[in-house]
């Protein structure tokens, strides 16, 4: 249909980058792109008119996006023609025009595009043996310059490596590696570089990409001191392991968690306090971002000095904590101490007190007072000292 459409306004159409590429893997992907030969608002506004669907202009960027009613969306661009040649040349133009497209890509893999006009449709069209690096499993740019041009290109990279298991190959490598070292990535703005962390964090296997991304110093170049250590992957596999456990063990502490923000407190654990700031602000972190983690780090210390502790001093100590700190903490929790921490997270979400604040008021207490009683009933509870039945005889 959307070749017809193509065809009706005489431009040749066709889909391309990563459908076409899942496509030959056998995996689903419904995030279509569409490329047209001509003006893609033209073509957009055909199409939604024929079909009676919504349609959002770009207009900037020459693209437009199709809004079905059940929410399926299809992208719309036009193939970059200022490299058109004579016009007499028209077989020749044609072609030209969408591979010089394909060719300002990221990586081979992503460059096939798959003609959808009714005459020659299915057509494929592999200027870049796209298909060959897809059955060698190999991630491929194009041109030199390509991570230059696009530094977030490098994330992507490892992106797509760990997400097929394919491999960088040698001559990209290098590229990447001379990419990092000219400090291209820190030309690139914050959200852009969170926005590509956290698709990493949403793939199946983020660890292994992490590690990647230590290894090619990514890690450095995104936060000038942080160094990835043996020391600093552990404390990340142990974020990605928590995670895992709180997800199953007590899946309420997930509510609201970023990973992102996980990440971030592991990697900036040890920055020093006065360039904080900057990056906060690079990276477009929510206030107090920093002042939490300190936090975080006193309460982790405090509960691996003491040999042991009472749930209401596990109290005493995260009451005030969000999700995110309290999973943090919970990373850096030495490992004997682990189980115990994870229960008392638990324990402290099943109590509920028989007394309310009400109840306190009735009785004569006032603003603070009432607040101080009802933490101290929680802390008796927590350590079994009383029943709820026996609450009243404290108040
Ligand atoms: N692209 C690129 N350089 C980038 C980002 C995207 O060349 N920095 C191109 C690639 O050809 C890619 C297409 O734009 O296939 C669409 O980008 P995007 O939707 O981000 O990626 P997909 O390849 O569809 O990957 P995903 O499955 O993660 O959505």
């Amino acid at each position: 249909l959307f070749g017809a459409f193509g065809s009706e306004l005489k431009m040749h159409t066709y889909v391309v980058g990563g459908f076409v590429r899942d496509l030959l893997l056998n995996l689903e992907n419904y995030d279509i792109d569409i490329v047209v030969e001509g003006d893609a608002n033209k073509y957009g506004k055909y199409v939604a008119e024929q079909l009676m669907i919504k349609y959002i202009p770009h207009k900037k960027f020459n693209t437009c996006s199709l809004y079905f009613k059940d929410g399926f969306r299809i992208d719309v661009a036009t193939a970059r023609t200022e490299y058109y040649e004579a016009p007499a040349e028209l077989p020749k133009v044609e072609v030209s025009t969408i591979k010089k497209d394909l060719y300002r890509r990221d990586f081979s893999i992503n460059t096939m595009a798959i003609r959808i006009n009714q005459e020659t449709f299915g057509m494929l069209l592999d200027f870049f043996t796209s298909k060959s690096d897809l059955e060698n499993k190999i991630i491929r740019t194009l041109y030199p310059l390509s991570f230059v041009e696009d530094p977030t290109r490098i994330l992507r990279a490892i992106r797509f490596e760990q997400r097929y298991g394919f491999k960088i190959n040698k001559q990209t490598e290098d590229y990447l590696r001379r990419t990092v070292e000219g400090n291209y990535l820190e030309k690139v703005t914050g959200p852009r570089l969170r926005e590509e962390i956290e698709k990493i964090l949403k793939e199946p296997n983020p660890l292994k990409a992490i590690k990647r991304m230590g290894e090619f110093k990514i890690i450095t170049h995104l936060f000038p001191y942080t160094y990835y250590t043996p020391t600093l992957e552990k404390d990340v596999e142990k974020l990605f392991e928590y995670y895992e456990i709180i997800k199953h063990k007590a899946p309420i502490y997930t509510y609201k968690v970023r990973k992102l923000h996980l990440l971030f407190y592991i990697l900036l654990q040890y920055t020093p306090n006065n360039s904080l700031k900057e990056i906060q602000q690079r990276y477009g972190l929510p206030g107090e971002f920093f002042e939490k983690l300190d936090q975080a780090k006193k309460a982790y210390q405090t509960i691996n000095e003491q040999k042991e502790i009472s749930n209401s001093k596990y109290y005493e100590i995260l009451c005030t904590f969000n999700n995110e700190q309290i999973i943090y903490t919970g990373i850096k929790v030495s490992d004997n101490k682990k189980q115990e921490y994870t229960d008392y997270l638990n324990k402290v979400k099943e109590i509920k007190l028989k007394t309310t604040g009400k109840d306190l008021k009735e009785k004569g207490y006032k603003g603070r007072q009432i607040k101080e009683k009802l933490e101290e009933l929680k802390k008796l509870r927590l350590d079994e000292k009383i029943t709820p039945d026996q609450e009243k005889n404290y108040i």
